[in-house]
């Protein structure tokens, strides 16, 4: 049993870390051990009880004043109890202030993984447990269910909160997040992915100081400046040693991660909905579920982390007909062509794309509407046959007869103000009445708090998906919200808006994916401007960045690697010099980076050279003969692009450690060069390993040479060149 409860002290066990909580004798919560796996001893001795100046006492505890829940680990606290640092909870029930006290009520366990109305959620046939225990306010009918779910075999714990109004009138909520988790220690740093668009996901490792630090999106998106993913970790804590906690928030809108050290040297961690534009009521009776976080340790490193994350991700939340299976190896249009082409040219790319053994063409933006620029179209779902010189229909028939599938590309989440739709529905768009409208990519963004624009989305997409062989689509997103308004709201709940936009979204994907079990949605944002675990739940890989410059990339993909799969890193080879910062790559180095994630072309493969063709159908074999260890194998990072290193490695291992892929990227060059020693992990120390690089055989090594001494690497031969090796035990 991974859940255990004695004298209401709740202790989690996976198989390598433990988590407890315990509701003391005045029916606080408490947060009492996370960290390696220990025993059920009621580690709550581990809490000092002191009189701290200046922290005040609840209700009974005045005399001694040694009970503060100003400095007491806690479960999920709340504003307004005396706790002055980051809380989970604002709410106002009814007084005007938010003061709500929270007591332990009950508890309940059972196998099996609750699942959240219309969010996304980890789950598990039987191999999970649930642990549900519900906290009451002191004083009203407003209770707080808090949601935990066990998966033992991959050290993960979720969590979520159901907020129940049982009181007579509304309460207001200011601030729902979705976890806390409280240490009793400090000295933890706090490695967060930031960027912007074209360099999403750069890894920041910051020692966390007295006082609040916070990451956010209030964007509508989980955005491409900050990733709803942290670990927090110890100083000293590398690839392969040290403690660390990992938290995902899966959930695709705005949201916030806080750290908190406090007066006592405590750490404080919160992650949830961001609450800068948030206030919900809730009536009498009703209910609100907040996203869920995936909980996750490792006293092995971030290697360990994100083997754990991986795995978990794999089987417990990435539920597409296409997980395990060997993704289509997609031919896109966009740098090929951007708006400017027709039927004929999309063809004889398509043709070029079979050609080369290529397995599904992609037609992105410009297939719809009056949409040649990007400043008109979107909203008409319907395809420009003008433009195309056929239908949509006949132009994915004539791609199914070269032998490619056919993927098209939408962006239902946005109206342009030059189109048939906004001109009918204008009220459709999120827009403060009166005022002009803040345009990004100068288009508006469709109120996805609305029924009605969901069945409309929901009918245009179906409609074209019931008629046109269509096996996948990239779902796009490609602006901020701000100001976001909804006319179907009164002013007071408009605070609302930016949450029930996302819980369309949900409830489009997940109607689009009942409806049609077998497509492969992949998401994107500008790239990988909504890059979560939330989205994963529908689309099984995102497209991890519009930057395709193979360098750049490096610093990307690591950054993406931490939490998410390689399986859903969208990546393609594309033309140089790049579109977006004009480097030059090789072609080879260009393929080998492509190659760690979800493979595919980004180019116009008619003005390809013959050597390049050759070398695209080398990629193509390869990455199709290697897929499972390149989309599903234990990933290593072996060598940061963040190290002060001329390259940049990592590999991929079987399951069975019986094969591996290994690719180094050169990022630097030097003259009367070093030996260079990439030490390898995952192997077998005893086993022989035959090692090849780029199809050349170099020997046969015990796993303890390769991982111990290393690969004596080449010399590179030119700026960014890089190679691949292929290990196999004899
Ligand atoms: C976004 C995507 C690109 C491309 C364009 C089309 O920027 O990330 O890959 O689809 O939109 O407008």
């Amino acid at each position: 049993m991974s859940i255990s409860v004695k004298n209401n002290v709740f202790t989690l066990q996976t198989r390598n870390s433990t988590y407890q909580m315990k509701a003391d004798e005045r029916r606080i919560l408490l947060h009492t051990y996370y960290g390696a796996k220990t025993d059920e001893t009621d580690h709550s001795y581990l809490i000092q009880m002191a009189d701290h100046g200046f922290s005040g006492n609840i209700d009974g505890t005045e005399d001694e004043r040694v009970y503060s829940l100003d400095y007491l680990p806690q479960e999920f606290p709340a504003l307004g109890s005396g706790d002055h640092r980051i809380h989970c909870l604002a709410a106002d029930l009814g007084s005007g202030v938010c003061d709500c006290l929270l007591l332990f009520d009950s508890y309940k366990v059972y196998d099996g993984k609750y699942s959240i109305p219309g969010l996304p959620a980890m789950f598990a046939g039987e191999g999970a447990q649930t642990l549900e225990i519900l906290l009451k306010d002191c004083r009203e009918e407003f209770y707080v269910r808090l949601l935990y779910g066990v998966f033992e075999d991959v050290d993960i714990i979720t969590r979520s909160v159901v907020i129940e109004n049982r009181m007579e009138g509304p309460a207001v909520l200011k601030k729902v997040s979705s976890a806390c988790v409280d240490l009793m220690e400090n000295g933890l740093e706090l490695v967060h992915f930031y960027g912007r668009h074209g360099c999403e996901r750069q890894m920041e490792k910051s020692p966390l100081p007295h006082g609040i630090m916070e990451l956010r999106s209030t964007r509508g998106a989980s955005s491409h400046q900050h990733n709803p993913f942290v670990i927090l970790a110890g100083e000293h804590t590398t690839e392969e040693s040290g403690i660390c906690y990992g938290a995902a928030l899966l959930y695709s809108g705005g949201f916030s991660v806080q750290a908190e050290v406090d007066q006592m040297d405590q750490t404080r961690l919160i992650l949830g909905i961001d609450a800068q534009d948030f206030s919900w009521e809730l009536g009498p009776g009703e209910c609100f579920y907040s996203p869920e976080v995936c909980m996750c340790m490792s006293g092995g490193g971030y290697e360990g982390l994100s083997h754990r994350l991986h795995r978990g991700f794999q089987d417990h939340l990435i539920r597409s007909a296409w997980k395990d299976k060997r993704r289509p190896i997609v031919a896109n249009n966009w740098e090929a062509t951007h708006f400017d082409f027709d039927g004929k040219g999309i063809l004889e790319i398509a043709r070029e794309a079979a050609g080369l053994g290529v397995d599904m063409f992609v037609l992105d933006d410009g297939w719809f509407g009056e949409r040649d620029s990007d400043l008109s179209g979107l909203g008409d779902w319907y395809a420009n046959e003008e433009k195309l010189g056929c239908t949509l229909s006949e132009l994915s028939e004539e791609v199914h007869e070269m032998g490619l599938m056919f993927g098209l590309w939408f962006e239902p989440e946005m109206i342009s103000e030059d189109s048939d739709l906004y001109r009918e529905h204008p009220d459709w768009a999120l827009a403060i009445p009166g005022r002009a409208p803040i345009r990004g990519r100068s288009q508006l963004v469709l109120d996805m708090s609305r029924g009605d624009v969901i069945d409309h989305l929901h009918r245009c997409i179906s409609g074209i998906l019931d008629t046109v062989r269509i096996e996948y689509i990239k779902w796009d997103m490609n602006r901020s919200l701000a100001a976001a308004y909804s006319r179907m709201l009164p002013a007071e709940r408009q605070g609302e808006v930016r949450h029930r936009a996302v819980l369309g979204v949900y409830e489009l994907l997940e109607r689009i994916l009942k409806d049609h079990p077998g497509l492969l949605l992949e998401g994107c944002c500008g790239g990988g401007g909504r890059y979560d675990a939330g989205m994963l739940y529908y689309c099984p890989q995102i497209w991890c960045s519009d930057n395709t410059d193979a360098i750049e990339r490096l610093r990307i993909q690591y950054g993406t690697s931490f939490a998410y799969p390689m399986s859903t890193i969208s990546a393609h080879v594309s033309a140089c010099p790049n579109e977006m910062n004009f480097r030059t790559t090789p072609f080879k180095t260009r393929g080998v980076c492509a190659m760690q994630g979800v493979f595919g072309y980004e180019l116009d493969l008619r003005r390809m050279s013959q050597e390049e063709k050759e070398a695209a159908k080398t990629q193509i074999a390869y990455f199709r003969e290697h897929y499972r260890l390149f989309q599903f194998g234990t990933y290593h990072r072996l060598v940061s692009p963040y190290e002060d290193k001329s390259y940049t490695a990592w590999g991929s291992v079987a399951e069975d450690q019986k094969e591996a892929v290994v690719a180094v990227v050169y990022t630097d060059l030097h003259a009367n060069p070093r030996a260079e020693h990439l030490k390898l992990r995952g192997l077998v120390g005893e086993w022989s390993y035959r090692l090849c690089r780029d199809g050349e055989e170099l020997g046969t090594f015990t796993g303890a040479a390769l991982m111990n001494g290393g690969i004596l690497l080449p010399v590179p031969k030119e700026n960014y060149d890089s190679c691949q090796y292929y290990l196999k035990a004899e």
